[in-house]
């Protein structure tokens, strides 16, 4: 009896040590539920109804804001493992501060390489995996993500610490 409950702590201290570890430096997508996000709806059959465009930018005050509440999460979750805590990159992966929001060319660039990712270790994160009907994040998410990387860029630009082009 005795070593039985001590296993069982042993197997607790173990998953509850691994769960710890898994919290910092995670690079582990978790996905996110962005049924609160303003739907996306009028995206490009084509191109499996994505829009090129940030559909988010021009929303009202109260909605961006938690637009822009839910992205940092969602961030956190998915994207902070690699490019970095609060969008600021380490230096190693790209600095998605450095996506300009006046580009068009940015946007495009963003959702080519969530869709399809990159060979340098980029995961198609917003593309439908082989199989499946799902991508493992939603357009709605990834633009959110997107809007909140945006509002970084601001207070970086304002930091100096980096430069508006
Ligand atoms: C496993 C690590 C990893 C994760 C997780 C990851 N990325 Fe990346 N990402 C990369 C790497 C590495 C590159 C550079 C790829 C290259 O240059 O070919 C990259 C490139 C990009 C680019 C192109 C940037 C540029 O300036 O060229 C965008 C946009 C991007 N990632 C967005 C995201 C978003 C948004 C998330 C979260 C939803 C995310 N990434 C999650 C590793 C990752």
């Amino acid at each position: 009896m005795k070593t039985k409950i001590s296993m069982l702590f042993a197997a607790l201290v173990i998953t509850g040590l691994s769960g710890h570890v898994l919290a910092h430096g995670n690079v582990i997508p978790q996905g996110a539920d962005s049924s609160a996000m303003p739907p996306i709806t009028d995206g490009d059959e084509s191109e499996n109804g994505w829009v090129f465009e940030n559909p988010y930018r021009s929303l009202d005050e109260e909605t961006k804001t938690k637009v822009i509440k839910f992205g940092e999460s969602a961030y956190a979750n998915n994207c902070a493992g690699c490019h970095g805590l609060h969008a600021q990159s380490g230096g190693i992966n790209p600095d998605l501060r450095e996506l300009d929001p006046e580009s068009f060319e940015d946007d495009e660039w963003f959702v080519e390489r969530l869709r399809f990712g990159s060979a340098k270790g980029m995961p198609a994160l917003g593309g439908i995996p082989e199989g499946q009907t799902d991508p493992i994040l939603d357009q709605e998410t990834l633009w959110a993500i997107k809007t909140y990387v945006e509002a970084r860029r601001v207070v970086a630009i304002e930091e100096g610490e980096i430069e508006a082009d």
